[in-house]
């Protein structure tokens, strides 16, 4: 059963940054991604060579993989179109004061 972690302040991460989290109840990391003032949860790992995402640069709700440069919509976990390996998984997030949660 899912249950919310808090796992962050919400003022120690500006936007286009993201951050590696080791979540309990979750044996790989949760990239913490914030732009445009909203938080994004998705699995830290790239589909195509397991390169971790928090890694990548964020612009307009979309991170880069900084390996080998595929792209993620951070809202949903959908690939670019052209991205052979697939989506990525996303988790629920809120904010309830100035933390952050995440629901795995
Ligand atoms: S590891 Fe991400 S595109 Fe290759």
């Amino acid at each position: 059963m899912p249950v919310w972690h808090p796992v962050f302040k919400t003022s120690d991460i500006v936007d286009g940054q993201g951050i590696s989290l080791n979540v309990p109840g979750r044996r790989k990391p949760v990239a913490l991604f914030r732009w445009a003032g909203q938080f994004f949860a998705v699995n830290d790992e790239c589909p195509h060579a397991n390169a971790p995402l928090s890694g990548g640069k964020v612009s307009d709700f979309i991170v880069t993989c900084p390996s080998h440069g595929a792209k993620f919509d951070i809202r949903n976990g959908k690939s670019d179109k052209d991205f052979f390996y697939g989506d990525i998984k996303t988790f629920p997030v809120k904010i309830e004061g100035d933390t952050v949660y995440i629901e795995v």
